[in-house]
């Protein structure tokens, strides 16, 4: 629309430990801090013209929580569910039920980690999983929620 700043709106949410990022195994999730991170999102999403909205937890119940109060007024979500990816049927559910536009995102490359890391029981109800990309794996899940909802409007 012309004259308008911001045409989607995107939650990018992140799970446990994630605030740890900079400090914890940086070689596994890299040197950039969550603050550090959500400041490049925030940027590559400006350019798209996307309004994000950032949180994370260690908390499941919070995150479940945001997503029900968020999910209307928002059009996709960029999820990073940390450790949760791999035994939150709550969470899943919590996207299902709500049925916002979801892309899993992981920095590191969870396929070729233990064994625990490979299954994921929340990519069944995303559109996509993107891992191993470090921080662009978000960038790219930005694309992807782009893509998806850009082809759902243009039918
Ligand atoms: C992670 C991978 C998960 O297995 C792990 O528990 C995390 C981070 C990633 O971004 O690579 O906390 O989601």
């Amino acid at each position: 629309m012309l004259g308008c700043k911001w045409t989607l709106r995107f939650l990018v949410v992140n799970g446990p430990n994630l605030n740890l990022l900079g400090i914890r195994e940086p070689e596994t999730y890299g040197q950039l801090t969550l603050k550090q991170l959500n400041h490049e999102i925030q940027t590559y999403a400006e350019l798209k013209k996307i309004r994000c909205r950032f949180f994370q937890s260690n908390h499941e119940g919070k995150i479940i929580d945001f997503v029900h109060r968020n999910h209307k007024k928002a059009d996709g979500l960029v999820l990073n569910p940390g450790a949760l990816t791999h035994y939150s049927y709550s969470l899943r559910d919590a996207i299902a039920g709500t049925k916002i536009p979801t892309i899993e995102v992981h920095l590191s490359d969870i396929h070729k980690r233990e064994d625990f890391r490979k299954i994921s029981v929340i990519a069944p109800v995303c559109i996509k999983q993107i891992s191993g990309l470090g921080k662009d794996s978000y960038l790219r899940g930005i694309d992807a929620l782009i893509e998806y909802l850009t082809k759902k409007i243009n039918g």
